[in-house]
């Protein structure tokens, strides 16, 4: 990417040429990726782009108010409530990619009743060229509206950030003026918290989970990691009070990294991690540990499914 204005006047240029007077419609998750095309493509089509956040209950912490606010700009912003029906489609699930498979599916259903509402013809992505390059490979199934255009025969689909990197995008994002919050935003894995669960996803495990991640992102801020995240590995005994209890294991994560194709483990103080270890353990009486993960990527990887 040469210049950053100019990007943005030829990508507002090629999407309003290529979806004409058509309508469009984007899955926007609040990332940084999909909230900076949807804002390319709402400044190149208006309203006839339908940008559609769908609340799967594995989002982050505030995400979905988070959204409703940046994008309230939006008349045609659709917020779908599919909480109920994700934890329905997960339930009894323990393969991570039989996990996955759950979400993209359930993702596409939702998605595909307002792109059919809406009498979308394009399909408008957030891809970014990692995205691609990890895609090709057989690393993870990795896309929600992978496996749309195969249920709805789009006339084109519109990716116009496919070339660029992460920290290109957040460029391009603060050009359009998106607030810091989203411009800024840690990558979030579009199978959200689920990935941050080992086993079965429930309503409890979701619940720590989402504080967790909550705490690690506001004590690791000053870290400016590229991510940083919290995740329920297992069970482990603890004393609670006077109480022994089977309680959860929280593992602590956070790394640099420029693609997230490879990544390493930040040295965090011993302070920070102690103040993180006693705000979880303080703020779930149901959480028995807290571990900090020392790996690199590889050997692991950055999620921990
Ligand atoms: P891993 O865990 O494979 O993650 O080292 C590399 C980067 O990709 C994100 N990630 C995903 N993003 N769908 C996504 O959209 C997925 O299924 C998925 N899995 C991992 C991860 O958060 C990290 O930034």
């Amino acid at each position: 990417m040469v210049d950053v204005d100019s990007f943005v006047d030829e990508k507002v240029s090629e999407i309003a040429e290529a979806v004409g007077d058509a309508n469009a419609v984007i899955a926007l998750s609040g990332g940084v990726d999909s909230s900076t095309a949807a804002a390319l493509a709402y400044e190149a089509v208006g309203d006839q782009l339908t940008p559609v956040y769908v609340d799967t209950g594995l989002m982050r912490k505030g995400e979905t108010d988070q959204v409703r606010e940046t994008f309230a700009y939006m008349d045609s912003l659709r917020v779908v409530d599919a909480r109920d029906r994700f934890l329905d489609a997960l339930a009894g699930a323990t393969d991570p990619e039989e996990k996955r498979h759950a979400i993209g599916e359930q993702f596409i259903r939702e998605f595909e009743t307002v792109a059919r509402e809406v009498d979308a013809d394009y399909l408008v992505q957030g891809t970014i060229y990692p995205d691609r390059i990890e895609s090709e490979g057989t690393i993870k199934s990795h896309h929600n509206v992978g496996g749309l255009p195969e249920r709805i025969d789009f006339e084109g689909i519109v990716e116009p950030m496919r070339d660029l990197y992460k920290d290109e995008v957040r460029e391009v994002a603060r050009a359009l003026d998106l607030e810091a919050v989203v411009s800024e935003r840690m990558p979030f894995p579009g199978p959200g918290l689920a990935v941050r669960i080992i086993g079965e996803v429930t309503e409890e495990k979701l619940a720590v989970t989402r504080e967790a991640n909550h705490v690690v992102e506001e004590e690791l801020a000053d870290y400016e990691p590229w991510q940083a995240l919290a995740a329920v590995i297992g069970k482990a005994t603890g004393v609670k009070g006077d109480n022994r209890v089977h309680g959860w294991v929280v593992a602590v994560r956070s790394v640099e990294s420029r693609d997230g194709m490879t990544a390493r483990a930040q040295e965090i103080d011993w302070e920070t991690l102690q103040r993180i270890q006693s705000r979880i353990t303080g703020e779930n009486e149901n959480v028995s540990r807290v571990l900090y993960d020392v790996t690199h990527k590889p050997p692991a990887t950055i999620e921990y499914e």
